[in-house]
C-alpha cells in the first residue's frame, strides 16, 4: 500500500481510506452484521489501509467503528471524525458546549481517548466565518488538550459544488486548518484549479472523498448524466461517445470505470488518501489494487480533464 502524507499533521497515511459513509455506512444499508462489519474493517486494516472516516451522523458508524477496531492497537490506526455544526432545523450552531459534548460522545463511540483528526462537517460559505470565531477556539482547546490531534473542515459539495467553503477557508486562514476533505474525481474536478494549489502551498492534508459514489458505478445514470452535460452545452456533443461514455478508460491494467475513477482522485500528490466507501471486500481488494498503480495512462488523463474540468455541477 502507498503511504503519503496528511500535509502538515506529518501522519502517515494509507492512499486508500475506508469510508463509513455514502452510500453503504459500513454496510449497515444493506442489512450488514456486526461479523460482517468486522470482517471488513479486519480486511481493510490487514490489507495496509491505516485510515478510517467516520461522522456523527452516518446512523451507527462511530460506534460499529469503534466497536470493529477494539482489541487492535490505537497507534495502529487513525480514526476521522466529524460535527455538523447545524441544529436539527438545520441553523448554524455556534454554541461550543455543543461541540464538546459531541466530542465526548464520539470518543465513547469510538472507544478511545483521542480523534487523529476532527473536522466540521461540511462548512458552507455563508457560515465559515461564524463557526471559525463561536467554534474553532473550543476546537484549538481540545488539540492542545490531546483529545483531537489534527483540525479541519469538510466541504459540503450537495449545495455548493465548487466547494467555496474550502476555498473561503484555506485563502482567509490556511493556519488554522490541518486537514480538509473534499471532493476531487473525473466528474468533479472544480478543486483543481485553485483549491488543490492553495492546499500545496499552505501544506494542508487532503483527504479525498466520495470520488466515485453514485454515477461511476452506474452505467445507466451516467450516460444519463453524459447526455444532459451534452445537451446543456457543458461539454462538446462530439466529446465522449453517447454509450459507455468514459468505456475507453477501460484498457490496460484499468479494469473498470470504478478503478479508473479512484486513479483519478489519487493522482494529485497534494490528495494525501482516497476515501473509498465500499462494504464489500471483494470491491475492497480491487480498490486497493488499482491504487498500486495510481496513474492512468497520462493521454486518458488529459482527456479526461479536457472535457470535463470545467463542469462545476454536483455529480
Ligand atoms: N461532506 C463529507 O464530509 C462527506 C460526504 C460524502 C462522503 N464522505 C466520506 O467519504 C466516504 C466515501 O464516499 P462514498 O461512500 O460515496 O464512497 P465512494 O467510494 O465514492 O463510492 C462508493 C460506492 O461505489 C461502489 N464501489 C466501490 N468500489 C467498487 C468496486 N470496485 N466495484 C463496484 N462498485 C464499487 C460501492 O458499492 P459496493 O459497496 O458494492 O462496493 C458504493 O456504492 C464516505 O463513506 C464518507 O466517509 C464525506
Amino acid at each position: 500500500m502507498i503511504k503519503r502524507i496528511l500535509g502538515k499533521t506529518g501522519m502517515e497515511v494509507s492512499l486508500l481510506s475506508l469510508g463509513t459513509g455514502g452510500a453503504r455506512q459500513l454496510g449497515q444499508s444493506i442489512g450488514y452484521s456486526m461479523y460482517d462489519q468486522k470482517r471488513l474493517v479486519k480486511a481493510a486494516l490487514d490489507i495496509g489501509i491505516n485510515i478510517f472516516d467516520t461522522a456523527t451522523h452516518y446512523g451507527d458508524s462511530e460506534s460499529i467503528l469503534g466497536e470493529c477496531l477494539s482489541g487492535i492497537p490505537r497507534d495502529s490506526f487513525l480514526l476521522c471524525t466529524k460535527w455538523p455544526a447545524r441544529d436539527e432545523m438545520n441553523n448554524t450552531v455556534d454554541d461550543p458546549t455543543k461541540l464538546i459534548k459531541s466530542i465526548e460522545k464520539s470518543l465513547k463511540r469510538l472507544q478511545t481517548d483521542y480523534i487523529d483528526i476532527m473536522l466540521f462537517h461540511g462548512i458552507m460559505p455563508h457560515e465559515y466565518d461564524l463557526i471559525v470565531e463561536s467554534l474553532y477556539p473550543t476546537m484549538a482547546r481540545l488539540k492542545s488538550e490531546g483529545k483531537i490531534r489534527s483540525i479541519g473542515f469538510s466541504s459540503r459539495f450537495s449545495e455548493d459544488p465548487a466547494q467555496k467553503g474550502i476555498e473561503l477557508g484555506l485563502s482567509k486562514h490556511p493556519d488554522l486548518w490541518d486537514v480538509v476533505m473534499l471532493k476531487y474525481g473525473i466528474l468533479n474536478q472544480s478543486a483543481a484549479a485553485k483549491i488543490l494549489p492553495l492546499a500545496r502551498n499552505h501544506n494542508i492534508g487532503v483527504i479525498n472523498m466520495a470520488a466515485v459514489r453514485v454515477k461511476l458505478p452506474d452505467p445507466t445514470l451516467l450516460e444519463q448524466l453524459i447526455a444532459k452535460w451534452k445537451s446543456s452545452g457543458l461539454i462538446d456533443t462530439d466529446s465522449l461517445p453517447t454509450n459507455d461514455p468514459l468505456g475507453w478508460l477501460v484498457e490496460g491494467n484499468v479494469k473498470s470505470v470504478i478503478e479508473a475513477g479512484y486513479k483519478f482522485a489519487a493522482e494529485p500528490t497534494t490528495v494525501s488518501t482516497v476515501l473509498t466507501g465500499t462494504a464489500s471486500i471483494e470491491h475492497l481488494m480491487a480498490n486497493v489494487e488499482c491504487l498500486e498503480e495510481p496513474y492512468l495512462p497520462q493521454h486518458h488523463t488529459d482527456r479526461l480533464k479536457t472535457t470535463l474540468s470545467q463542469i462545476i455541477q454536483y455529480a
